[in-house]
């Protein structure tokens, strides 16, 4: 009679077994995955365990700051903050092949979070809020048995020279468990509902060169997808809403005036677990709201298309 409530004390009795008087480092991205393990280790060990949070700037608008204040305000974790924005934006600069920016930033995150990791005095442990299918698609992707569709930088990413042994307590988990476990755990719904996001974050969703006016320029469309689609009450029917800023321009009118601005593309689907998805069918109204908003309010975009792709043969993302 399996319940989340009893999972819950199994996990944290593991938890207790595997790292016994032993100090624990959890990395937070910033998603739900990894937030969910730091509590449930949290509430196993307390004060053995301290997060390092690496602020990439590649997040969702404002979704840093929440991290932040989550942590250390709310639950009292200790954290470590590591700003580490123009770090990643130095190293993206110039680089526009999706797996050379998904290695990039995977290779840097390891350096930064190894830097803190070792200033943090007899860590044993490294806690990561590592998926079920994370674990399968790492292995064998898309069924695959050799070909890396795309690199997820979450898994197996630990470099050799880091003698810290994993704890992995969501391992068998899938998306929607991991959120019951987050409500069990007294996670908001807000933010235990909240859409997967991808660990090299915004950049997989510019194609193209990175650059920080980009960021922002995505950040704030974004932003405003998502606040239509909470308005119109459909958050929680859609698995993954987000914008892609493309790398193409294109001739439109504003008052008297041509612009000559960039693309959007809007992006939705419903899926289980993010292996096979279908794009989302949103009321038209819904998405003439986004596009009218967007193309008002965001400097730099003057046209917006919807991607109705579904996975396979598309990914999820677009990178
Ligand atoms: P794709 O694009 O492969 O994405 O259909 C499937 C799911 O995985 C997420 N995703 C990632 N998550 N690190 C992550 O933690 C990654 O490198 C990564 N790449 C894709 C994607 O957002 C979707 O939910």
């Amino acid at each position: 009679d399996w319940t989340m409530a009893a999972f819950r004390q199994e996990m944290i009795e593991k938890i207790r077994a595997q790292v016994g008087s032993g100090r624990v480092i959890c990395g937070l991205s910033g998603g739900v995955d990894s937030s969910v393990a730091a509590v449930l280790i949290h509430e196993a060990i307390g004060e053995q365990l301290t997060c390092v949070f690496v602020d990439t700037g590649l997040l969702r608008k404002n979704e840093g700051e929440q991290v932040v204040s989550l942590f250390r305000d709310h639950y009292n974790i200790p954290l470590i903050h590591v700003q580490a924005q123009d770090k990643f934006l130095g190293a993206l600069k110039g680089l526009s092949d999706p797996e050379q920016k998904r290695k990039t930033i995977g290779r840097l995150f390891i350096e930064v979070f190894d830097e803190e990791a070792a200033k943090i005095d007899g860590a044993e442990f490294l806690a990561q809020g590592t998926l079920y299918p994370d674990v399968v698609e790492s292995v064998s992707p898309h069924g695959g048995p050799s070909t890396v569709i795309k690199s997820h930088h979450n898994v197996g990413g630990l470099p050799d020279y880091m003698k810290l042994k994993l704890v992995e307590p969501l391992r068998e988990l899938f998306k929607d468990e991991v959120r019951a476990l987050g409500r069990e755990l007294g996670l908001s719904e807000a933010f235990v509902g909240r859409h997967p996001f991808p660990g090299p974050g915004l950049a997989i969703r510019i194609p193209g060169e990175v650059t920080p006016e980009k960021v922002r320029t995505l950040q704030d469309a974004d932003a405003i997808y998502l606040d239509e689609i909470r308005k119109a009450g459909l958050y929680n029917d859609i698995w993954q809403a987000f914008a892609v800023l493309l790398p193409v321009k294109t001739v439109g009118v504003m008052g008297d005036a041509r612009t000559y601005e960039d693309v959007l593309a809007l992006r939705a689907v419903t899926s289980s677990d993010g292996m096979t998805a279908d794009f989302y069918e949103f009321p038209w109204p819904v998405l003439g709201r986004c596009a009218t908003r967007i193309v008002n309010e965001v400097r730099g975009v003057n046209r917006v298309v919807y991607d109705v792709t579904s996975k396979p043969p598309g990914t999820i993302e677009w990178e």
